[in-house]
């Protein structure tokens, strides 16, 4: 946990931000599984991690902006709890850790709420994406459970971007602890890949990692040698020498900051000529949309140069053609590149997600696209110095989109169908890293890990 004074100075700003009103953070609760008791890790929303710090289930903040007050709802163990999981402080001295000295019992809260509501101040609440914080917000607003995520504040999810997409020293330093754990766990996937082994085998030890730095993986992990597949978990299939693997997997740290990234490496010990030959696109890709990071460039113009360099190395092997400005500005990439470069990195590993890519990733003025490839883009706009976005271009080859472009005559000028059709089961590549957003540029986030297909191949010797 950071000192207090962060805490209480993110809710100053977040009051002067808002303006009037009453802002509610929901605290998560714990998940149950398969029955009440036998809960997933529990993992509290990152909003009210942000401004109240507090990493138990079961808690509301509340900030008053109109009466100038905060606090926090919750209660103190029962002792059955005790008896079952131990003591802990109080209620009341785990809020002090954040600066807030008005604590509230839990049962309170709803007689309290009416009350704002009687007097009919405005409640600012922040779009819910657990059914539980649904039905909660729609019985205490008296709302059909459907109204309630139309109905989140616009003015308080846009404070809260502008203020958690900065991100500060203190924070850096917890994300780059994140993302040095992730690099630990690619280096261990690198090195433990071997014939015969399954998708499971070698990603079940990156967990143990994960746990290992303190905190928990920070999104289900991608390991797969059907890399084509963009977010394929892994499984019982076994792999193979002459596939190729993709991991990307990212721990997150004790205090929740994230790290993600992507290594794509031989299941053997050497990429074939044609797999590095497509690694090195995809490589170049990588390294000409991190040069171009800096401050006042657009995301989306990243994504556009990250997308004509694929391109420009496809043509070189014969397997595009034509301009490659022209090419990405038709759509063609898009048969080998369907996802976005990237996107925010922070609390959360696609930050802000449950806020709106409205909000994290566009402004008002710059809108997303609907086109296929570019919708999937999450970050769009401006660069500032404090964000932390993750470069991560790939080459998917998938038969069943292949397929349909030929059979629909799609970008005839741009592709080489004949060769396209030759890396049919050749899979997928990623390279992903994290980046922190400079005054002069971007600086890499975490000790730096093997990266170039020869440094990938002698991890593999
Ligand atoms: N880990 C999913 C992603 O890279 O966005
Ligand atoms: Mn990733
Ligand atoms: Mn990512």
């Amino acid at each position: 946990m950071f000192d207090k004074s962060t805490y209480i100075a993110r809710r100053k700003r977040l009051k002067e931000q808002v303006g009037k009103g009453l802002i509610l953070l929901l605290g998560n609760e714990d998940s149950p599984m398969n029955y009440r008791d036998n809960v997933f890790p529990f993992r509290q929303d990152s909003s009210f991690l942000y401004f109240f710090g507090l990493d138990k289930p079961g808690l509301i903040g509340v900030i008053d902006i109109d009466d100038d007050k905060e606090a926090l709802y919750g209660r103190d163990l029962t002792m059955d709890e005790i008896v079952w999981m131990g003591p802990q402080p109080s209620f009341a001295e785990q809020a002090a850790t954040v600066g807030i000295t008005d604590t509230r019992r839990i049962d309170a809260f709803v007689h309290d709420l009416a009350g704002v509501k009687g007097i009919g101040k405005k409640i600012h609440y922040l779009p819910p994406y657990r059914p539980e914080s649904i039905l909660k917000l729609s019985g205490w607003l008296n709302m059909a459970p459907g109204a309630v995520k139309e109905h989140a504040s616009v003015p308080l999810i846009k404070a809260i971007v502008a203020q958690r997409s900065i991100k500060t020293a203190e924070e850096i330093v917890q994300i780059e602890e994140a993302v040095n754990v992730t690099a630990e766990m690619h280096l261990a996937a690198i090195v433990g890949a071997r014939d015969g082994m399954t998708e499971a085998q070698l990603a079940g030890g990156l967990q143990g990692i994960a746990i290992r730095g303190g905190g928990n993986l920070a999104f289900p992990t991608i390991l797969t040698v059907n890399g084509q597949v963009l977010h394929n978990h892994y499984g019982p299939t076994v792999m193979k020498e002459g596939r190729l693997a993709i991991c990307d997997s990212g721990a997150e740290n004790a205090m929740h900051y994230a790290g993600d990234m992507t290594r794509t490496f031989p299941v053997g010990k050497k990429f074939s000529s044609l797999q590095r030959e497509m690694y090195d696109i995809v490589l170049g890709s990588q390294q000409a949309a991190v040069d171009a990071l800096k401050p006042g460039i657009l995301f989306r113009d990243v994504h556009a140069l990250a997308c004509e360099k694929l391109v420009e190395g496809l043509k070189a092997a014969g397997v595009m053609k034509g301009d490659p400005k022209e090419a990405v500005a038709a759509g063609a990439h898009t048969a080998v590149f369907q996802c976005g470069l990237g996107h925010m990195m922070g609390l959360d590993v696609h930050d802000m997600e449950d806020l709106g890519e409205e909000y994290v990733g566009y402004t008002d003025t710059l809108k997303k696209s609907k086109e296929f490839g570019w919708k999937s883009l999450r970050l769009a706009r401006e660069l500032e110095p404090g964000f932390v976005v993750t470069i991560e271009p790939g080459l998917y080859f998938i038969p069943e989109l292949m397929d349909q472009y030929r059979a629909e005559k799609k970008y005839l000028d741009f592709i080489n169908y004949d060769k396209l059709d030759a890396l049919r089961g050749f899979g997928g590549i990623r390279i992903e890293e994290d980046l922190l957003i400079t005054s002069e540029g971007s600086r890499l986030l975490g000790k730096p890990l093997a990266k170039t297909a020869s440094e990938i191949e002698a991890l593999r010797s």
